[in-house]
């Protein structure tokens, strides 16, 4: 068995899908988790991009120790300085340059000759190489790059001092009969290149990144690069969980293994679902809602006489379990905390307090406090920005009945302190709301999607609200939890709108 790096995009290539921002906080959740899960490498942000990722990447290299930390910077020296600075505090920092080597891009976008790409290739290695050991190349757009060409650059840049090569489908096009050709033919033709790591990048435009990963894996890469979840630019990258799993599952076929602690999947991609808002389609593999449903007669039976005349993957094998009831209204406040460090959560005394103070608000209102119900709880907790300049709310309430035009009332506290209400109507009891919020804050918005989902099951389930938005021409995504479907589609707009005072 061949044990290939895992190198998670989900916090650079995952965080460019359209209207997905997760504050600083969500961030450094999201990588302790990847932490978890044995990612070998976390690509966390693009510093030279705005001040909030270069403060995101920072934080994070300096809490995550085990896995290797990736910046990425366009090869020039103000993107390389600006990554070294955020990263070079990390246990493991990793300068990740890239430049386009494709026909089209050199031409049309770079407007530069390949020998000038060759040169500044080589030159920006060498400078991010100075202050960094461990340096990835990508050769973006590779896939339609020129081999002969490909093999040429790559060369060189390995003199130069990377210490991976990447070789990215950039526009999801590439088959995997001609990804893995691709690798081959390198593999082949340059002849340092068993002095690096040799890695994929494959986006989902043509449904094949997955296929074409692996493809490359079969012909050399000892390195993925993919998300959870396949989020990502356009129809996303490669989705890591599903690359695992195919490994362990049918190991009797692929010599391939990951470091990947498979049962922690599951509550990364809950994770990285709740804090993007975007939502895992229910049929998509390993981690949607059915991927182990059996819905027909047929197979139904099948399971109950042998679970293997259907089941290919046990949930329990990525951490999916059954929600039991753990915990309630008489739960002491050690049992909560022994429940959280079996869910993997050490809390600091005062965090912990705080959740503890949550959880017993829910119990007055709700009677079985499930695994999930306590995940909602302790993101909460974690990224709690309460103190941070935004918009808070003070209370609302909603006039509803079938004959009459709904219309509500709310009061906010300001980014600056001040209370201010107002009462508006609308078609619906949310619409009323909205609008009067709306009324209220002084940014413009265009409200482009509400999703409401509920969160385990039962009349007494917590409910979760998805919105995406512009503010102010910025498209912002925000959630919402709470018991009551209106209060919590309050608290995904305000949590939309106050992302423009902390990314
Ligand atoms: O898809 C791509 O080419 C990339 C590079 C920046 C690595 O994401
Ligand atoms: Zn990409």
């Amino acid at each position: 068995m061949t044990q290939i790096k895992i190198f998670d995009t989900t916090l650079r290539d995952g965080e460019q899908s359209p209207g997905v921002n997760l504050n600083q906080l969500e961030k450094l959740e999201i990588a302790k988790q990847l932490e978890r899960l044995g990612v070998d490498v976390m690509e966390v942000g693009f510093p030279a991009s705005s001040q909030g990722d270069f403060d995101a990447v920072k934080k994070i290299a300096e809490t995550i120790k085990s896995s290797t930390i990736a910046a990425l910077a366009r090869a020039n020296k103000l993107d390389i300085d600006r990554a070294w600075e955020a990263i070079k505090n990390a246990a493991k920092p990793r300068i990740h340059v890239f430049i386009a080597t494709s026909p089209i891009h050199m031409k049309d976008k770079l407007r530069k000759t390949p020998k000038e790409v060759i040169d500044i290739a080589v030159n920006m290695v060498k400078y991010a190489k100075s202050k960094c050991q461990d340096v990835e190349w990508s050769a973006e757009d590779a896939s339609r790059s020129e081999l002969p060409f490909l093999a040429t650059i790559i060369e060189k840049v390995i003199d130069a001092g990377a210490t991976v090569i990447n070789l990215p489908d950039t526009v999801g096009y590439t088959t995997p009969k001609e990804y893995g050709d691709m690798f081959k033919y390198i593999k082949e033709h340059v002849p340092n290149i068993d002095q690096v790591d040799l890695s994929t990048h494959c986006h989902d435009d043509l449904g094949m990144a997955l296929a074409n990963s692996i493809a490359g894996v079969q012909n050399g890469a000892t390195q993925v690069e993919g998300t959870i979840n396949g989020i990502g630019e356009r129809a996303g990258n490669a989705a890591l969980e599903e690359l695992a799993v195919a490994f362990e599952i049918r190991k009797n076929f692929y010599p391939f293994t990951t470091q990947l602690t498979l049962k922690e999947i599951k509550r990364t991609s809950d994770l990285i679902s709740k804090f993007t808002g975007m939502m895992v389609p229910g049929n998509k593999a390993i981690v949607g809602r059915n991927a182990f449903a059996h819905e027909s007669g047929i197979h139904q039976d099948g399971v109950l006489k042998n679970a293997q005349t259907y089941e290919i993957i046990t949930p329990a094998l990525v951490g999916v379990q059954n929600n039991d009831l753990v915990l309630g209204k008489h739960s002491g406040r050690h049992a909560f905390k022994d429940k959280l460090q079996k869910l993997g959560y050490n809390l600091t005394d005062q965090k912990l307090s705080e959740a503890f103070d949550a959880f017993k608000q829910l119990t007055d209102r709700k009677k079985e406090v499930t695994d999930d119900d306590l995940f909602v709880i302790l993101m909460d907790i974690q990224t709690d920005v309460s103190n941070r300049k935004q918009y808070q709310l003070r209370s609302f309430q909603v006039d509803y009945d079938s004959e009459q035009t709904p219309s509500a009332t709310v009061s906010l506290i300001t980014p600056d302190g001040k209370e201010i209400s107002n009462k508006h109507s609308g078609a619906g009891s949310v619409e009323a709301l909205y609008n009067t919020i709306e009324s209220l804050i002084e940014e413009d918005i265009l409200l482009t999607d509400f999703t409401l989902s509920s969160i385990g099951r039962g009349k007494d389930a917590l409910a979760e609200v998805h919105v995406s938005m512009e503010v102010d021409g910025r498209t912002v995504s925000g959630r919402g939890t709470a018991q009551d479907v209106l209060e919590a589609a309050v608290y995904a707009f305000l949590n939309a709108v106050n992302r423009i005072f902390i990314t």
